[in-house]
């Protein structure tokens, strides 16, 4: 790994030497004494991270944040203060700079804030780079909004699912798009339409588990005049509205009997006949379905037609879970961070390290739509420069409400739980969480103080949960 580049500015010459010996081991470094040694520096050179002091002589490190901050490659900036004068390091977050370290320095603080502000810098050159692949493709497919650059994901997983959405939308192939609830289904049949090359306003959507199966008969084909009770008007069903385009039959697993025959002569012959009328009535309609349910086994209860099943499971997709593609979980929170934040007015604040750790290790039942909800709370409970643990919703929010310091970087016991639950299928979440403080404890020779740390969470709460963990019946 090429290291990354740190600029070092401070008008005190012993300072700027003594960081400059401290972290030349682990960072490439510049030094400059004053706002103008220090611009030229950032415009001639490829530096990553800028660690300035407020006050230098005659200047103000401000000054020098805004014109950092204001070049086209921006530095992560972070910024020395004396002692009792977090105001102003809280006033320069507030202009951009991305967090503060005050004076006296301890070394060990600033090299882990260095790193931590590298990471953050190396999840937006994430996100910068995946938006413009995104474009690019875009760009190829002639397509624009809610087609890929919705689905955010480079897991592997997802990035099957990007090719195959890709590959299936030109074509009138119908597709089965499966998955648990919340893992991005109407996000894919909404790609799949855009990049289809049908006309962009012609999808109808509609959910088969939201009307009666009568209903869902006449929404779907419509009616005549006078077919059933109530039909006091010729009715223009669902299909005949999306000639020429797509219909997404959601929960398609919900519907009856009666109208599963009716769709399958639909796929069969393109043809569809409105309730109370013998007389057919040719579509041209891609088809796309989507179930959380598995429809294979509906078929095999015989709660769902085999020819039917056949006739929509042209191409399957399946949606992976979140828990099974928890390097995404990063990237997904950024997007809704930044979503949030911009609908809230409220500037982009990093996640915690501990947060982070806690976001990659939850099994996330709810998927996708669990972790956005997730980060909108954390985006509007926080009122500090950061969103901890402590701002997201219970059931992640294991600390005591205080901020731990010196976030240990310990994910790994965290990656087991996760692999353990891949492997184990296990969701009770008391259970699991006895088994990561048990892990951390074994982890740490049964020291609750440090165990208690690793979590991130006090020792006090870690006594608590011991306790009514071990007493849960269900556990
Ligand atoms: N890959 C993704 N990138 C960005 N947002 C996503 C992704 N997957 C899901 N989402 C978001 O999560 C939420 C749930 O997605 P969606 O409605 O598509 O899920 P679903 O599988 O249809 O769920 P359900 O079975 O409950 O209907 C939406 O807000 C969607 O925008
Ligand atoms: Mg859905």
């Amino acid at each position: 790994m090429t290291s990354a580049t740190l600029l070092i500015v401070d008008d005190e010459k012993s300072t700027r030497d003594g960081l400059r010996m401290a972290l030349e081991d682990r960072f490439d470094c510049y030094v400059a004494a004053d706002i103008k040694q220090a611009i030229g520096l950032l415009k001639s050179e490829p530096i990553d991270l800028l660690l300035t002091d407020l006050r230098l002589a005659g200047d103000s490190g401000m000054d020098l944040l805004d014109q950092a901050l204001a070049l086209p490659r921006p530095p992560v900036a972070i910024m020395m203060t004396a002692y009792g004068s977090v105001d102003t390091a809280v006033e320069a977050m507030r202009r951009g700079a991305w967090n503060f370290v005050t004076k006296p320095l301890n070394l060990d603080e600033v090299e882990l804030l260095l790193n931590r502000a590298l990471r953050s810098r190396s999840l937006e050159k994430d996100n910068v780079r995946l938006e413009h692949e995104v474009q690019d493709l875009r760009e190829k497919s002639g397509t624009s909004k809610h087609g890929l650059e919705s689905l955010i994901g480079k897991s592997p997983a997802m990035q099957h699912i990007g090719d195959l959405v890709s590959q299936v939308a030109p074509t009138r192939a119908t597709v089965l798009i499966e998955g648990e609830s919340g893992t991005g289904k109407e996000l894919v049949a909404h790609a799949i339409h855009q990049l289809s090359g049908r006309p962009a306003d012609k999808l109808l959507v509609v959910n088969c588990a939201a009307l009666s199966p009568q209903l869902l008969e006449s929404e779907l084909f419509g009616h005549e005049k006078g077919a059933f009770t109530g039909a006091t008007q010729k009715r223009i069903g669902r299909f005949e509205q999306a000639d020429g385009g797509t219909i997404f039959l959601d929960e398609i697993g919900e519907i009856d009997q009666a109208t599963q025959v009716k769709l399958l002569r639909v796929l069969g012959e393109r043809t569809i006949e409105r309730v109370g009328s013998n007389t057919p009535v040719n579509v041209d309609v891609r088809v796309i379905t989507a179930t959380n349910q598995n429809l294979r086994s509906l078929v095999s209860k015989g709660e769902f037609r085999e020819d039917l099943f056949f006739r929509l499971n042209v191409v399957r997709v399946l949606m992976p879970t979140l828990r099974a593609r928890s390097e995404d979980v990063i990237l997904l929170s950024q997007a809704f961070l930044r979503e949030f934040s911009l609908e809230n007015n409220k500037e982009i604040k990093p996640l915690s390290d501990q947060a982070l750790a806690q976001l990659r290790s939850y099994p996330w039942p709810g998927n996708v739509r669990e972790l956005r909800t997730a980060i909108e709370h954390g985006v509007v409970m926080s009122n500090d420069p950061i969103i901890g643990i402590h701002h997201l919703p219970y059931f992640l929010n294991t600390a005591d409400g205080a901020p731990s310091t010196g976030a240990p970087d310990t994910p790994q016991i965290f990656e087991k739980k996760e692999n353990s639950l891949a492997s184990e299928g296990e969701f009770n979440l008391h259970a699991l969480e006895l088994r990561t403080i048990q892990r951390a404890l074994q982890h740490t020779d049964d020291n609750r103080t440090d165990a208690a740390q690793l979590l991130g969470i006090s020792r006090r709460t870690l006594q608590r949960k011991l306790k009514e963990l071990q007493n849960d019946p269900q556990v």
